[in-house]
């Protein structure tokens, strides 16, 4: 419609029209800014901006349903990992509670037997759940509860192999930093955005092995919600390079694209919508900080929220509507020759606010 629009109406007047509309908008902000209902009128009946997004939670809540009440095509259940986590967290608690965990755990079990007779399942996660379950039943009172008491036989009954080391352990027991500050401070300054890379392609080797280290940042509830798409191969490398609209001038030149992906189908509530970017991100950084010690760069590049550029990746990439892309990274090795802006940062007294009580 819009380019037909384009087509039949002189330029000039087509100008007129976007600076019009421009100026109506512009004028109806102050109005729509009042309050959180107008600004909800705002965007129900003049802007769809959310509307994919809106429609990607909730097909992702969907999915969460079908995915937590037994799928058996999946490697890893969002519900179990959660519980599991839930549980752990029980289990470090001062003073450890004699019964816990009583209005989730029949259907944290019930995930895991499942999790262990499914094919898919990968075998981690069934192994650390195992174990967790294992050590809770160990440590709470079961004679204080039926239901403890009924759904632990019924999980020695089992008799699955379980490691205990794979549960909750003393903080002495931490890997201790084996770096300095200044140190670490130096290794930090590895990593600086690189645009210019060796049209040589990426070792998929090296990829796994920064998604290895990526994969130890925190998540909300350990979910970790996201999936690396390695993008190297053309005709497809070339196609998604061109989508990402901070990538002019350089996007030819990207030996390895990765595609951060989000999935919410990870989550019940439209409360954790955030969760998805916040929990990527982190596993972005480590990522792209892993990246040097292997002889690589990177660059991260936007992904604002279009509905077109959505739509094409997530066709390009054959992704289902509850998972949404985040961010890609430029992955190469990089040129000697290859700038690199100077990127000034903000000062920690910039950054820092104390909050000190008599504000
Ligand atoms: C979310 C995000 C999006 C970015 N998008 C682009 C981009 O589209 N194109 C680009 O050249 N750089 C992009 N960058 C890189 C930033 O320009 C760069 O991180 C910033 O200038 C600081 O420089 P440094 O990464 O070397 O420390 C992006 C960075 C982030 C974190």
């Amino acid at each position: 419609m819009r380019q037909l629009i384009k087509k039949i109406l002189p330029s000039k007047l087509l100008l007129q029209i976007k600076a019009l509309i421009h100026r109506t908008h512009q004028a109806s902000l102050p109005f729509f800014a009042k309050n959180p209902f107008l600004a909800k009128c705002y965007f129900s009946f003049f802007n769809n901006a959310y509307q994919r997004e809106q429609f990607s939670i909730l097909q992702g809540m969907l999915n969460y349903n079908v995915r937590t009440k037994h799928s058996a095509q999946q490697t890893s259940n969002p519900l179990l990992r959660r519980n599991t986590h839930r549980l752990e967290k029980g289990l470090i608690m001062k003073p450890l509670k004699p019964i816990f965990a009583l209005d989730y755990i029949e259907e944290t079990q019930a995930a895991l037997f499942f999790a262990i007779n499914s094919e898919q399942h990968q075998a981690d996660e069934i192994a650390w759940a195992s174990a967790v379950l294992a050590r809770f039943y160990q440590s709470v009172d079961l004679t204080q509860s039926t239901l403890l008491a009924t759904l632990a036989a019924e999980f020695y009954n089992k008799q699955f192999a379980y490691d205990l080391s794979l549960t909750p352990y003393q903080n002495s027991e931490l890997a201790k930093a084996p770096l300095s500050y200044q140190e670490f401070a130096q290794f930090i300054d590895t990593r600086r955005s690189t645009r210019w890379f060796k049209q040589s392609p990426v070792c998929r080797e090296k990829i796994k092995q920064a998604v290895t280290l990526a994969s130890q940042a925190p998540s909300a509830c350990n979910r970790q919600p996201y999936e690396f798409y390695v993008i190297d191969q053309e005709p497809l490398l070339n196609k998604v390079s061109k989508l990402a609209i901070g990538g002019g001038g350089f996007a030819d030149n990207i030996p390895c694209l990765i595609a951060l992906i989000g999935d919410y189908s990870c989550y019940e509530h439209e409360r954790d919508r955030h969760v998805i970017y916040i929990d990527a991100s982190l596993a972005a950084m480590q990522f792209m900080q892993t990246l040097p010690t292997l002889g690589l760069a990177s660059c991260p590049m936007n992904w604002p929220e279009l509905k077109v550029v959505d739509n094409k990746i997530s066709q390009l990439l054959g992704l289902p509507h509850y998972k949404k892309t985040i961010m890609l990274i430029a992955v190469g090795e990089p040129v000697s020759d290859g700038g690199i802006p100077y990127s000034q940062k903000k000062s920690a007294e910039q950054l820092i606010h104390f909050v000190n009580t008599s504000e």
